[in-house]
């Protein structure tokens, strides 16, 4: 019997996004859709487009990008929402608008101020507002997992009288227990008389860590859509991983009966992708992309595989993406097999002198490195993009001595503002002099919450991706640097997250209250 269509909603881009830190630019947006596009997630949220005009340009932007996935844009309940999420999403094939609002005792008393009979109203005029806009409509219970079922069941049952085509539970705060969900929701349909008219969807977040199964649980009481991100990006403890649900659904078809349309042989890449946009490292036991997800360590294990690879792995790594490393382009690779790459990575450059940019740092790489691969080109244009953008501090020289016994000693010199300084700084390492000599100009008053390095691709000649955490009065950024050098790009990325800290934050919450 043929198995029921599962849609994969894909929410890096909105939820993961509220991630402390893992604020995205526009291009930097697009080149994740295209790279969602080509795993074929079904529905791709970009943002939420009344937050701020550069949400609205990153959401119009991608729905200009991609063809083959619905576009989405998260709106509140209110006019001026849904109107902005529709205008954003206007240029995209496949539009929807995702409206919401809270409906748990605790969010409609301390954070709505409102009775429950206001939410149903207010739920409904939004559904029918944005159905002036598009056909495909999406309603959110905020905080569902804390909801009063019946009171649930009347919310839904009236906005599916309104026209919302899909009706998502979120367990906004993570506080569901699988068996638990499962009963909630088998019961919520049961109780909803118009069930069928609408598709059910799941979102769960992993504060118990329990944010896949909790949504496979979903799918065992009837969900057809999971909402999920890549790394289980997202707020606090994150969201459901969109790899781990993907591949828990594939590997055990034996007793699911739902399947998805993902190309999981792209998971890998885009998880990559996702880390080295966001600065968000991805630990080495994570499931799925973890960089030991698939190794052997033990003498036994290693012995098992070699005789029947299937008495100790479930998943073969190459079928997640793993291995497909391939050596693209080197040293002697022209400028058109050089912009076939990026067209084929789905990197769109804004204009020929942002490709001739581009193609000047490769042939430089490409001196220091041999084999360039995939997650080289997206550090590359990783970079370009850093240093077109933010530009308050830039790296303009850097010279460290290291010696055994001796204290390091760093000399850099920046460009502040367009002004040359030069500084010194002493430190316990390397990267702690150059930090020191960075804070004796810039005097940031940050306080670094996390570094790390992570090689890029394999070999010696790798390039080293340094994120550095840096927080100030609550605001946290997370700067990013790649080089073939670690000290350099540890300098990079400290500049990197030194020059966000100077943008201005014009930006809106979605789940704050305002105006509702
Ligand atoms: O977690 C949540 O409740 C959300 C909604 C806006 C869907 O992200
Ligand atoms: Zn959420």
């Amino acid at each position: 019997m043929a198995k029921d269509q599962l849609i994969i909603f894909d929410t890096t881009l909105r939820d993961g996004e509220q991630s402390p830190g893992a604020s995205m630019t526009r291009d930097e947006k697009v080149r994740i859709a295209k790279a969602l596009e080509r795993l074929k997630v079904d529905v791709i949220e970009a943002g939420f487009a009344v937050a701020s005009p550069g949400d609205f340009e990153a959401v119009n932007a991608v729905a200009k990008a991609v063809t083959e996935s619905t576009i989405c844009s998260l709106a509140r309940a209110l006019d001026k929402d849904i109107e902005a999420a529709a205008a954003a999403i206007a240029p995209a094939p496949r539009r929807r608008i995702h409206t919401f609002i809270a409906t748990s005792p605790i969010h409609m008393q301390h954070k709505l101020k409102m009775e429950p009979e206001a939410v149903i109203e207010q739920a409904v005029r939004a559904v029918k507002k944005a159905r002036q806009y598009t056909d495909d409509v999406e309603f959110s219970a905020e905080d569902a997992g804390r909801s009063d079922i019946d009171f649930l069941a009347r919310v839904f049952e009236a906005v599916i009288d309104a026209g919302a085509t899909t009706c998502n539970f979120p367990d906004t705060v993570g506080y569901n227990l699988p068996f638990q969900i499962e009963e909630t929701i088998r019961e919520l349909l049961t109780k909803i008389p118009n069930a069928d008219k609408a598709i059910f969807s799941v979102h769960c977040h992993n504060d118990l860590g329990l944010a896949v199964a909790n949504s496979l649980a979903a799918v065992r009481a009837g969900c057809r859509q999971i909402e999920c991100t890549i790394n289980g990006l997202g707020e606090r403890a994150g969201n459901t991983s969109l790899e781990e649900v993907v591949m828990a659904i594939r590997t055990r078809a034996d007793i699911v009966d739902v399947e998805t349309h993902i190309d999981a042989t792209h998971i890998v890449p885009t998880s990559r992708l996702v880390s080295s946009i966001t600065g968000f490292p991805v630990q080495p036991n994570k499931a799925i992309v973890g960089a030991n997800a698939f190794a052997h360590e033990s003498g036994i294990h290693q012995d098992g595989v070699l005789k029947h690879r299937e008495t100790y792995e479930i998943m073969r790594a190459e079928d997640v993406g793993w291995n497909t490393n391939k050596m693209v382009l080197g040293k002697h690779s022209g400028r058109a097999a050089f912009k076939s790459r990026l067209d084929e990575l789905g990197i769109i450059l804004a204009d020929d002198e942002a490709l001739n940019d581009a193609f000047v740092r490769f042939k430089d790489l490409a001196d220091r490195k041999h084999e360039i691969f995939d997650e080289d080109l997206h550090a590359l244009l990783n970079a370009q993009q850093i240093e077109s953008e933010f530009a308050r501090y830039d790296l303009a020289d850097l010279n460290v001595t290291s010696k055994l016994g001796i204290a390091p000693i760093a000399h850099i010199t920046l460009n502040v503002d367009g002004h040359r300084v030069e500084a010194e700084g002493h430190g316990d390492g390397p990267v702690d002099a150059v930090y020191k000599a960075i804070e004796s100009v810039a005097k940031s008053g940050a306080d670094l919450q996390l570094y790390s390095v992570n090689a890029i691709t394999t070999g010696t000649d790798s390039q080293g991706e340094v994120t550095v955490r840096l927080e100030r009065s609550g605001r946290i950024v997370n700067g990013l640097g790649a080089d073939t050098d670690i000290v350099v790009a540890s300098a990079k990325a400290y500049l990197h997250a030194l020059n966000l800290m100077e943008r201005p934050l014009d930006r809106q919450h979605p789940q704050k209250s305002e105006g509702i």
